[in-house]
């Protein structure tokens, strides 16, 4: 039995909140990157339109990587050309680099994301480049992209911990990110990639940067501290948090990367907070269901599993 089942007042702790946040919906990509199994297309494309359907207005659909790196995605063009775009929705892509945007371009993007390191040791397994000529790899990608009238977001990686670095130095992730918003970033995603961050340190990262108005916040879930650390980033003045349908998630360059934060189990909370999504709860359990049924195994959302017993 859930909480709105029982008429659980809801109760606002302390600190301000947006009254409104965007998710971000990363399931399509970093929920299917991390699979096993390749997805079938067809499957893929019934998930973005039953995402659509339940009211996330940003679909991260895939991602145009080299196909030998992320096997899991190398039907992104396929995909595009089957995508029946929803009105009001956009559909962002990673690319890595200017055969990436080719790609991207041909298949007709709006919105792309690069994706940099915060550590040396990722740049290198997640990207074959150094911290530094990671740039190099970004920059003419990130201008075209600009000239062409793409909106770009940059992700940054590994800002909390590293699985063979360890802990992270906040003001290396604000000098990665501010390098990533001077080349023309529209949106910074800060990601813990491996989730071990705790809401002080978000906190602090979030502080170091100063304004947090052009940062979003992308918490994997492997320790259990990705719901409090949206809360904590929300209370920084954070809007836009990216979330995976159903907990999917991970990075096969990074094995000890779980889940992200489940869309579900956010929406749960910014519900009850009075936060509007404009997303659908019931609709979104729905998909987060079928997908875990296509999966052929339960989704490891506490909401999903909650709201479907
Ligand atoms: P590389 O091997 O250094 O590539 O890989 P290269 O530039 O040396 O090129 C080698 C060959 O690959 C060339 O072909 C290129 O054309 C081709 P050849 O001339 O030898 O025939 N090539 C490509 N083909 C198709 N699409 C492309 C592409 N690029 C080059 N885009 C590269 C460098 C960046 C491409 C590689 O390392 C790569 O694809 N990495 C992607 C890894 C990845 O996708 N990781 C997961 C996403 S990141 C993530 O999940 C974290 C995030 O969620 C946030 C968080 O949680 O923190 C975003
Ligand atoms: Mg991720």
């Amino acid at each position: 039995m859930g909480a709105r089942e029982v008429g659980l007042p809801d109760v606002v702790p302390g600190g301000s909140l947006p009254s409104q946040v965007t998710i971000w919906e990363v399931g399509a990509r970093d929920g299917l990157q991390n699979e096993s199994v390749v997805v079938p297309v067809s499957v893929k494309l019934e998930f973005l339109a039953r995402l659509a359907s339940a009211g996330l207005s940003v679909l991260e659909a895939t991602s145009f990587v080299h196909p030998k790196w992320v096997p899991q995605l190398a039907d992104a063009a396929e995909l595009l050309a089957g995508l029946s775009r929803a009105p009001g929705v956009v559909y962002p892509v990673l690319v890595p680099n200017e055969r990436g945007l080719d790609r991207a371009l041909e298949a007709g993007v709006t919105h792309i994301a690069i994706f940099a390191s915060a550590t040396e040791t990722f740049a290198s397994r997640n990207l074959n480049r150094t911290l530094d000529s990671q740039f190099e790899m970004f920059e003419p990608t990130v201008a075209r992209a600009l000239a062409a009238g793409l909106d770009v977001r940059g992700y940054v990686s590994m800002c909390f911990g590293d699985p063979w670095e360890g802990a992270v130095d906040p003001a290396q992730v604000v000098r990665v990110g501010e390098r990533l918003l001077e080349m023309g970033c529209s949106q910074l995603s800060l990601g813990d990639t491996i989730g071990v961050a705790t809401p002080g340190q978000v906190e602090a990262l979030l502080g170091g940067f100063g304004d947090v108005s052009r940062l979003a916040v992308h918490f994997h879930d492997t320790y259990g501290q990705a719901l409090s650390n949206t809360l904590a980033a929300l209370r920084c003045g954070v809007t836009t948090v990216d979330s995976s349908a159903g907990g999917l998630g991970g990075c096969p360059y990074a094995e000890s990367a779980t889940g992200n934060l489940a869309t579900e189990d956010l929406v749960w909370m910014l519900d009850g907070l009075g936060v509007e999504t404009g997303v659908d709860l019931d609709r979104l359990v729905e998909t987060s269901a079928w997908m875990a049924e296509q999966l052929g195994r339960p989704s490891p959302s506490r909401v999903v599993r909650a709201l479907t017993k």
